[in-house]
């Protein structure tokens, strides 16, 4: 039945700009050496990660190198933060308990009343957050969104020997795109497909402020504990990434009817040169088929995709007609792809 005045072809999304900020200050391997017992070797044969950056107390927050990295892909989009209708932003390092930091970024770019949605699904969040835009634009509730993913970890990861398996791994840094409406099938999000798994929530979780006890959330024993600090298994949770991360990628192919000789570029997340490795041979990929930036940037969590995509982008590695999947494991476990045409 055609109901008259009624659309009759579907509205799809599409990546319009991409931008990143990282801080400036390089922290190398050998840097980390004064904190903690570690070495170059180690981590650089454990991770791949070479050097990450540490944010500049004072200059840089979580929604600052948001709202950074937000300008540049609207900037590369051709529209003003005033186009866009809604933030979809990811982060578990926010700059407040509540409210979000998509309230902020919001409020820097003076975007004042446009809806915003702060996401917490961890290494995956970005993955999430650009699903929930591309949802909104089909639907068609809103045109243009801005998802982002930003990340301050060098705050709160405990740089003591007590800490190594999760400080050495991480950083600091933003990653920002513009999702606008589209019709042209050839170049838009084809799918997005989302996991998660709370069965492992413990595996890799930071426990507290937790509000769940009968007091106010921060004590002096508290604080002893050491809730406050990262606890991963990371041999749990290299053993599902690196089973998660092929399944997510299949399951994308898959439902678009192609299989991975199709795919021409992947964009992981940044957790672990051997887990990307692992990935691309299981998939029979080239290297250069796969974006790995983390052996500047650490592990950027929900920052990390949208980084990597940007500078991929602005090195001529993204073409138009490019199939590129984006793949993230996480906390939680969390996992999750997207299909792109570009
Ligand atoms: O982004 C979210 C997803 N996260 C990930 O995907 C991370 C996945 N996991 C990993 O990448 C790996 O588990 C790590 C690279 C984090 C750790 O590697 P591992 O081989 O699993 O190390 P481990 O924690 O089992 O520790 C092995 C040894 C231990 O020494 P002993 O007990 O064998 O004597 C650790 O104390 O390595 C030691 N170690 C270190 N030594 C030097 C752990 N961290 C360090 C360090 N420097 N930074």
């Amino acid at each position: 039945m055609v109901v008259s005045g009624h659309k009759n072809s579907m509205t799809f999304s599409r990546i319009t700009g991409l931008g990143y900020y990282v801080p400036e200050n390089i922290v190398t391997n050998n840097d980390l050496t004064q904190w903690m017992e570690t070495s170059d070797e180690w981590i650089r044969e454990r991770t791949g990660i070479q050097e990450r950056r540490y944010f500049e107390y004072g200059k840089d927050t979580n929604s600052s190198m948001a709202a950074a990295a937000s300008r540049q892909a609207l900037d590369r989009a051709g529209i003003t933060p005033n186009d866009v209708d809604v933030i979809v932003y990811a982060t578990i390092t926010p700059d407040y308990f509540f409210p979000g930091s998509a309230f902020l970024m919001q409020r820097e770019l003076g975007m004042d009343g446009k809806a915003v949605i702060d996401v917490r699904e961890q290494c995956s969040g970005f993955v999430y957050a650009l699903s929930i835009a591309d949802q909104f634009i089909k639907s068609g509730m809103y045109k243009t969104a801005l998802v982002v993913g930003s990340e301050i970890q060098s705050s709160w990861i405990d740089k003591s020997t007590a800490g190594r398996n999760t400080a050495v791994i991480f950083g600091d840094g933003a990653g920002a795109a513009v999702v606008t409406a589209t019709e042209d099938t050839q170049h838009c999000i084809l799918s997005t497909h989302l996991h998660a798994d709370g069965r492992f929530a413990e595996e890799l979780y930071v426990k507290d402020p937790g509000s769940s006890r009968p007091d106010r959330p921060v004590t002096k024993e508290l604080l002893e504990s050491g809730g406050y600090n990262v606890y991963m298994n990371g041999n749990a949770v290299f053993k599902h990434a690196i089973v998660r991360f092929g399944e997510v990628i299949n399951e994308a192919l898959a439902a678009n009817g192609y299989a991975a000789e199709d795919l021409d570029l992947l964009v992981p997340h940044q957790a672990n040169i051997r887990i990307s490795d692992y990935v691309r041979q299981q998939l029979g990929l080239s290297e250069s088929q796969v974006i790995n930036n983390l052996q500047r940037f650490g592990n950027t969590t929900a920052a990390s995709i949208p980084i990597a995509l940007a500078e991929a982008w602005e090195n001529g590695k993204v073409k138009s007609g490019d199939l590129v999947c984006l793949a993230a494991f996480g906390s939680g476990f969390t996992w999750a792809s997207a299909l792109i045409r570009w």
